[in-house]
Parts: C-alpha cells; sequence; structure tokens
C-alpha cells in the first residue's frame, strides 16, 4: 500500500501525561526515521483502564504533544494497542517506541500486533528522567517543606552555597536528578538558526519549570508579537531566590531542554540574568521583552528586572489565557497521591 510514497511517516503513541524532555526526546528520533510524524495520544478514559487515572487532562495532553517541535500531527484518542489498522489508516510505514515493555491491564504487549508484522522500530530511551522520577521529586518537595516549616527558605539557602551556579547535573534544591546532559543533546534538540536580516526579535525570561500548558500558551503569544523567539533561563539559584522551598524541580539543563523542544522557540539564553539589561538587549538585538501577566518578583536591590525595556518602549505584557502553574501541578500530584 506504500507503492506511490516518496517519503516515510512514522507513528508513535502513548499517554504524553507530564511531558518532559524524555517524551521529546523519543519523538525527536522517531522523526529522525522518516519525514512525517504522526502522534497518537490516548484518552483520559483509555488511560485510566490500563494504568491508572492521568495528571493532566487529554486536551492538556493534546496541546503539549501538538507544541513539541518535531511533531507534524496528533491524533485525539488513539487506542492503547497499536493496530496494523491504525497505521494503514494513518499512512504509517511503522510505529516507533522507546525500549521499555508497555502493557496492557490484561499483561499484553501493547505493541505486540506491530512487532509481528515488522513494522515496529525501537528508539533508546532518554535515561534519568520520567514521570515517577518527576513524582518522585514533587513529593520529596512538599515531604520538605512540611517538615521543616518555618526553617525551609534558611536550609534552601545553606544548600545554595555549597552548590555551584549549575556545575552539577542533581537539582541543588531537590538533589535527585540523574539525567546527565551533554552539548551533543543541546545540539540535537536546538535548530541552529540565526535570525535572518529584518526578523523581529522577541526575549522573554522566566523559570520554565515543570514546562507545562500555560507556558505553552504563553510562547505562543510571545512568539506572535515577532519572527523570532529567545527564551531566557534563570539559573537555579536565582529561581529559588524568587520560588523559594525546594524550587526549581527541574534544573538548569533539564529546563533548557524542555524549553527548546517547544516550536515557538528559537533560541536559550542558557542562565539568563534576571534583571534585563540594555547589554543584553543590545547584545541579542531585541527588539520587545514580553512577559506573562502573573507577577514578578523584583530584583534583589529592589528594582523591577524589567525596568531597561519598559523605559526603552521595549515592553509588552501577554496574557495566556492560562492559569496553570507548576506550583499546581504539584498540588494536582498530591491530590492524586492522596486520592489513589
Ligand atoms: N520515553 C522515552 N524516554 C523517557 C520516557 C519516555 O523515550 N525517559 C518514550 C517512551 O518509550 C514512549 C514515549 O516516550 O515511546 C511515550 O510514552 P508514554 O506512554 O507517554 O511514556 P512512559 O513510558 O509512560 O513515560 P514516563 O515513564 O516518563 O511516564
Ligand atoms: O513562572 P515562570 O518564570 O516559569 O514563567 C515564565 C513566563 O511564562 C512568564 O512570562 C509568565 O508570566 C508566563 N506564564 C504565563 N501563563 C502561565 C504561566 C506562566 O503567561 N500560566
Amino acid at each position: 500500500q506504500n507503492g506511490h510514497k516518496h517519503y516515510t511517516r512514522v507513528w508513535c503513541d502513548g499517554c504524553y501525561d507530564m511531558v518532559h524532555f524524555g517524551h521529546a526526546n523519543s519523538l525527536r528520533q522517531a522523526k529522525a526515521l522518516g519525514q512525517h510524524l504522526i502522534v497518537g495520544v490516548h484518552t483520559d478514559e483509555e488511560i485510566t483502564k490500563h494504568k491508572g487515572p492521568p495528571v493532566f487532562n487529554e486536551q492538556e495532553r493534546y496541546k503539549m504533544v501538538r507544541g513539541i517541535k518535531w511533531v507534524d500531527e496528533v491524533v485525539e484518542g488513539a487506542p492503547y494497542v497499536t493496530t496494523l489498522e491504525t497505521l494503514d489508516k494513518y499512512d504509517c510505514d511503522f510505529c516507533v517506541h522507546g525500549d521499555d515493555i508497555t502493557m496492557t491491564a490484561d499483561g499484553v504487549d501493547s505493541y505486540h500486533l506491530v512487532k509481528k508484522a515488522g513494522r515496529y522500530r525501537e528508539v533508546q530511551r532518554t535515561a534519568g528522567v520520567s514521570t515517577t522520577d518527576l513524582v518522585g521529586r514533587m513529593l520529596l518537595l512538599t515531604r520538605n517543606h512540611f517538615r521543616q516549616g518555618q526553617y525551609e527558605y534558611e536550609v534552601a539557602k545553606e544548600h545554595s552555597s555549597t552548590m555551584g551556579q549549575d556545575s552539577s547535573a542533581r537539582s541543588p534544591w531537590t538533589g535527585c536528578s540523574q539525567f546527565l546532559p551533554t552539548t551533543r543533546k543541546i545540539v540535537q534538540f536546538s535548530d541552529g538558526k540565526a535570525p535572518e536580516p529584518g526578523e523581529r526579535i522577541v526575549y522573554v525570561a522566566g523559570a520554565f519549570d515543570l514546562f507545562h500548558v500555560g507556558h505553552l500558551d504563553f510562547l505562543e503569544k510571545a512568539r506572535e508579537k515577532g519572527d523570532y523567539l529567545i527564551v531566557g533561563l534563570h539559573t537555579d539559584p536565582v529561581v529559588n531566590r524568587y520560588k523559594g522551598s525546594n524550587y526549581p524541580i527541574m534544573n538548569l539543563h533539564e529546563r533548557v531542554l524542555s524549553v527548546l523542544a517547544c516550536k515557538y522557540v528559537s533560541e536559550v539564553v542558557i542562565g539568563a540574568p534576571y534583571s534585563v539589561t540594555e547589554d543584553l538587549m543590545e547584545h541579542f538585538k531585541v527588539d520587545v521583552v514580553v512577559h506573562g501577566d502573573t507577577p514578578v518578583m523584583a530584583d534583589e536591590d529592589g528594582e523591577d528586572p524589567f525596568r531597561c525595556p519598559k523605559e526603552l518602549k521595549k515592553f509588552l505584557t501577554v496574557s495566556s489565557g492560562n492559569d496553570m502553574t507548576t506550583e499546581k501541578i504539584v498540588e494536582r500530584i498530591i491530590r492524586n497521591r492522596l486520592e489513589f
């Protein structure tokens, strides 16, 4: 049935709950095996039946997968067991999955049909990141939060003085990341494209911890204000200063990959200063600095971090229309844990 095709169409499917750069990396590898990538995402009902309720609902999960730059199409409500009918329906040559076994509630390999038909390819799972690991970090964060009570800030500060800025693969705050970032991974995630002459350059900065639908909606709006979007990511100690507790949950390197996987992002500044300076704006030839409508904390010296772009009349606020926050995700996890 593939006679007239001059390119390969690849199929992936999964839950894509709490989408992280491990998911993005598997989609990147899948896309590299062909020219067109279609991703099937399961409904809440289907996931609940086979492995328990997801943290994010299907609309959120569909949107997150659509936001990943290697994805060409999303199929909503794909079945848990991948059938040849599904591959044929979307004219896909084969299905790609990470090298871990996925079972249905009845203990059947979800990919047994496509494997038998020789229409299955495997990619390497990204070591050191998983939903389970991220949930673990969040639970650890709240446990410390409750135990330490009023002393929680002192504890966090003590950590920061003993840790290098970003020399460690661990989050200095939750202390449990096993992911080892390399320059190769960053190169693989990057577009490597410089802005074209005349392109309008937009700059945004933030923590972008546990990259979520709110961030995605915000970056879409920010990108609409120009042609080339640069995202500045604050270092772990800077994020900890304004988020407190044991934030960030993901260290700087992990946040870099999450943001780079987003289709609206052109470039990332790894460890951006909290205050947007004139130097930075000149260096990156920034036309406009954009921020969402979430509250902005003053810098250490009490200054507004956006004072410079505001004075230059190069500052805009956009509304993401989405009230998701990293803290809300943590709350959902706790609630989820208490209920199930
Ligand atoms: N995946 C990966 N590396 C990871 C996590 C997931 O390559 N660290 C891949 C899986 O192998 C699968 C795809 O991402 O091909 C989507 O699968 P999904 O069902 O959403 O993921 P899980 O395997 O449940 O991932 P997690 O344990 O992180 O929830
Ligand atoms: O909180 P954080 O620093 O990760 O936010 C990064 C950017 O995303 C900020 O400009 C913030 O206003 C924006 N944002 C948003 N809507 C959300 C969450 C964040 O516009 N729900």
